[in-house]
């Protein structure tokens, strides 16, 4: 699974892996791929510089990456308690009924819900370059919109390639103008948040609206027959988000979490604002749908949304309260069926390429 963009950056497989664990991404570098950690659960800096240096001493001197979460509309010289005080009583009150509803126990004393979203404030974003740009990360990736001009010229002056989401032609048309080195076009299937438009629609558009711009095809992509067809829609490599979340590395917060993706067909996820305030892909569960209720009152926009339901999805992970229990993923979770290496997960996608490719040739005559 080789490209051009796969040599340049001197990995075996043009095979992106982006996960939340620096076990997954240390072990996606490991078995030839280009594993890239996703830093925005971490609230303390010196929590991600003790993350980054295990990567570094787990990688072999191969590459490996981090994406950081730099919303393109930033909430600026506003602190999370003033944000915090936009929160509606209504909408405080929902999430008590919610909880009420499903029985669910406060987190136990002295225990502090983990996740805030703090990570989707500039400052925080900020606060994980500085520390990132002291390790040898090899490529910053963003999620929500171009980095700042500052950070690209931070990073292109380590020699870091940037990567940036795109889910429209029109986002990636931004990102070269910004002057990103590598576009992401990730498709309405994918894990977390999506645009509107399907990765077999948007990889070809966005191929053709940044070209020569290497593009990684995202969103639906599980076997090597998926990424044989991303390559053919000419990306220069494939990301994949969700496949790695059922791997044996992952430290996912609950077995049944494990245990109910596993179990999950493609039609189990929705697209909804109940996790973030932004449109992103998720398993369907009882707390998507009281979100998505049309007697409930909705969602409140980012980063509104995060800081409302952040202590009761705390609660509900550290109870593991199966209705609600859910995290993002995407429509490739029908193909996650059973609990594999990395490394075995891997193997298997470079066989499916294979095959994929063998069976074109015989289709083209050429074999
Ligand atoms: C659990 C989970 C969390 C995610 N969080 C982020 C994130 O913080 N930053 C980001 O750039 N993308 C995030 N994504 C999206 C992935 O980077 C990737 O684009 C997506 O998973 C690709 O589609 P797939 O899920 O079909 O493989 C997340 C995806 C999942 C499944």
């Amino acid at each position: 699974m080789q490209t051009e963009l796969s040599t340049t950056l001197g990995v075996e497989h043009a095979v992106f892996g982006f996960t939340p664990f620096p076990a997954v991404a240390a072990a996606i570098t490991r078995a030839g791929g280009f594993g890239v950690l996703g830093a925005v659960r971490y609230t303390a800096p010196d929590e991600l510089a003790r993350d980054l240096e295990w990567m570094t001493a787990h990688t072999d001197g191969l590459p490996y990456g981090l994406d950081v979460v730099m919303p393109a509309r930033k909430v600026e010289g506003v602190t999370e308690a003033e944000v915090e005080a936009m929160i509606p009583d209504g909408h405080r009150d929902y999430v008590a009924r919610i909880l009420a509803e499903h029985d669910v126990p406060p987190l136990p004393e002295g225990e502090t819900s983990g996740w805030r979203i703090t990570g989707w404030m500039e400052e925080v974003a900020r606060s994980q370059l500085d520390v990132a740009f002291d390790h040898p990360i090899k490529l910053l990736a963003n999620a929500l919109g171009s980095p700042p001009p500052d950070v690209i010229a931070r990073a292109h002056d380590r020699g870091i390639r940037v990567a940036a989401l795109a889910g429209s032609p029109r986002h990636a048309r931004h990102h070269r103008d910004a002057g990103i080195d590598i576009v992401v076009a990730q498709g309405y299937e994918a894990g977390g948040h999506t645009g509107e438009i399907a990765t077999m629609v948007l990889t070809p558009e966005v191929v053709a609206a940044v070209d020569p711009l290497p593009v990684l095809a995202a969103g639906g992509i599980g076997t090597g027959e998926q990424i044989a067809a991303g390559l053919a829609l000419g990306a220069q490599g494939v990301w994949l988000g969700s496949l790695w979340l059922t791997t044996e590395e992952a430290e996912l917060h609950s077995r049944r979490l494990t245990a109910k993706l596993l179990a999950a067909g493609p039609g189990d996820t929705v697209r909804s604002r109940a996790l973030t305030g932004k449109p992103a892909r998720q398993l369907r569960t009882a707390w998507t749908d009281a979100w998505d209720a049309a007697d409930g009152p909705g969602p409140l926009p980012m980063p509104l949304q995060g800081l409302l339901v952040a202590e009761a999805t705390s609660r509900i992970q550290r109870h593991g309260i199966d209705p609600l229990l859910g995290t993002p993923v995407g429509q490739i979770v029908g193909r996650m069926n059973s609990e594999r290496s990395v490394q075995a997960v891997c193997d298997d996608l470079t066989r499916g390429f294979e095959k994929a490719v063998d069976r074109i040739n015989r289709i083209a005559g050429r074999a």
